[in-house]
């Protein structure tokens, strides 16, 4: 479903064309072709300089109003970052924050990802970072959450082996869930769990989110899990367990 609450989004987005990658699908497998071309003009930067294969290329599902991509890709220039936002005009903003800062390692995708294999090839990404995800606390609404046992199946699937998820929250029962579903899942190793993260952690090491800035000024604690992907197995079907 397509989300947006701003006016003539289409006419908008026309202006960010070269950030967005508009079907992700026909990505999979070559995603650092996208960062061949530079989106600002200005001199062509390293990213050009054709070693672009050799790139970590880390992704960030529901990167909300950008704040975390645009810091994180700032300090890390020689690295490739594909945001994924499936509300339209949340994710405006965000294109909006790194154009403003010239992130040229930076791509968006504005859509909900549903299956990660839809986009990604098998290992084809170095992490992924799972910030604030929606908590979908009823029940019933369990599938539809990014820490699912599904969703991290399919995430472990299109992560190398030694590549990591990293997932930060404020809401106490999304952790205790999804680090139950981390701890549980046979090809993901933890390494770090912290309950307090802006306690454990100095600020100046963070980068931190819009909701994270938000929450933690009100004094909430934020929870964080990083963990390592060991190996993807294969079931029957052909699924990541
Ligand atoms: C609670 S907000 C957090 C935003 C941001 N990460 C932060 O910490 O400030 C969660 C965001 O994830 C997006 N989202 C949820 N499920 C998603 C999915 N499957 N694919 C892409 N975006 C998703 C929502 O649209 C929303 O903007």
């Amino acid at each position: 479903m397509r989300q947006r609450h701003i006016k003539n989004l289409d006419e908008l987005l026309k202006d960010y064309e070269d950030q967005l990658i508009a079907r992700p699908e026909e990505m999979k497998g070559h995603w650092r072709d996208a960062f061949r071309e530079p989106c600002f003009e200005k001199e062509r930067g390293p990213l050009c300089d054709g070693d672009l294969a050799s790139r970590p290329l880390y992704a960030e599902v529901g990167c909300g109003k950008g704040q975390f991509i645009t810091r994180l890709s700032s300090l890390h220039p020689e690295n490739l970052y594909l945001a994924v936002e499936g509300h339209e005009s949340v994710g405006f903003y965000a294109l909006k924050k790194t154009r403003a800062a010239e992130r040229e390692n930076v791509r968006f995708v504005l859509n909900y990802i549903h299956d990660a294999r839809d986009f990604f090839e098998r290992g084809e990404i170095d992490g992924l970072y799972l910030n604030f995800s929606d908590p979908w606390p009823k029940p019933r609404h369990e599938k539809r959450r990014l820490t699912s046992p599904r969703m991290l199946g399919e995430f472990a699937s299109v992560i190398k082996p030694g590549g990591f998820i990293e997932f930060k929250t404020d809401n106490d029962e999304l952790f205790a869930y999804s680090e139950e579903q981390f701890r549980a899942h046979p090809m993901m190793d933890v390494e770090f769990v912290t309950h307090d993260l802006h306690r454990d952690v100095p600020l100046d090491q963070l980068v931190t989110t819009e909701y994270e800035d938000k929450f933690s000024s009100q004094g909430k604690n934020i929870h964080f899990i990083r963990v390592r992907i060991l190996e993807t197995l294969e079931n029957e079907e052909g699924s990541a367990l």
